[in-house]
């Protein structure tokens, strides 16, 4: 596992607090000039057709109380919204640029609201949630099981957490993105991430691979990747979705 990933229960020095304040900026500063940039929509055309997969096996009923931890333009928060009709989603986000895009995006849905929140730290009282959700957002945390620790704090017990996320170990033409992105991430595998939902009280913990089902055009030359054939293995390992209910 990259050294990087602190345990929760460490104890921290004043340099790791003011490491924690830094990295927390740095993040809310790059995810700001993404949300600017309109990477928020973006992302969504990216995210989505395998973000509507992980949502459809979450069977959210209607009366749900739904996070979506790392909401960006909120697009998954609005989905949620959908099923838990007559329930509440929130959606938080480090960066108060995507929160800002989110709100005005979901002006017309009563049962949605956003937060500026980090993940390590949520506002929120224990047991609130029914569910939680995250896309592609686990590995920026600085600190992965202070925020699956939070999650679990933050859920009822037996809710459910599903969490996807495109790099990870086992799809290798996504590991330049760790030493591509202008912010610190955690590479780590789908074993690592299952320890981890379990060292922070999930159970049931189960991994699958979803795949997004559109085709690869013909003409791919840009993007993420530097070759067609990379987004092709990229497109075959699929997504990792891993999913835990939380243990109280
Ligand atoms: C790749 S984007 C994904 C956004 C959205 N879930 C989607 O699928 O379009 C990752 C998001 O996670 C947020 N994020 C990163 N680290 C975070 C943290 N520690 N706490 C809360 N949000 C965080 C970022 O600000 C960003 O909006």
């Amino acid at each position: 596992m990259s050294s990087v990933v602190k345990l929760s229960n460490e104890l921290l020095t004043t340099e790791d607090t003011e490491n924690a304040i830094h990295m927390d900026d740095q993040l809310r500063t790059e995810f700001n000039e993404w949300a600017r940039a309109g990477k928020g929509d973006s992302m969504e055309r990216g995210h989505r057709p395998v973000g509507e997969q992980a949502i459809a096996r979450m069977n959210v009923r209607s009366d749900a109380r739904v996070l979506d931890v790392g909401c960006g333009s909120g697009w998954a928060t609005r989905l949620l919204a959908g099923s838990a009709i007559n329930g509440r989603v929130t959606g938080i986000d480090i960066s108060d640029e995507m929160v800002r895009v989110a709100r005005e995006a979901s002006q017309s849905y009563p049962n949605v609201d956003f937060q500026v929140a980090s993940a390590e730290q949520l506002p929120f009282d224990t047991d609130e949630f029914t569910h939680a959700f995250s896309m592609e957002s686990l590995y920026y945390y600085r600190n992965i099981p202070k925020g699956l620790s939070e999650i679990h704090r933050v859920l009822e017990n037996g809710g459910l957490f599903v969490a996807v996320v495109d790099m990870y170990w086992e799809s290798e033409t996504t590991h330049q993105w760790a030493e591509n992105l202008n912010v610190p991430v955690q590479l780590i595998s789908v074993r690592e991430y299952r320890e981890l939902f379990t060292a922070a009280g999930f159970m049931n913990v189960n991994d699958e691979r979803i795949l997004d089902p559109r085709p690869v055009p013909d003409d791919y030359t840009s993007g993420s990747f530097k070759s067609r054939e990379d987004f092709v293995k990229y497109r075959e390992a699929g997504s990792l979705m891993i999913s835990g209910e939380a243990k109280k």
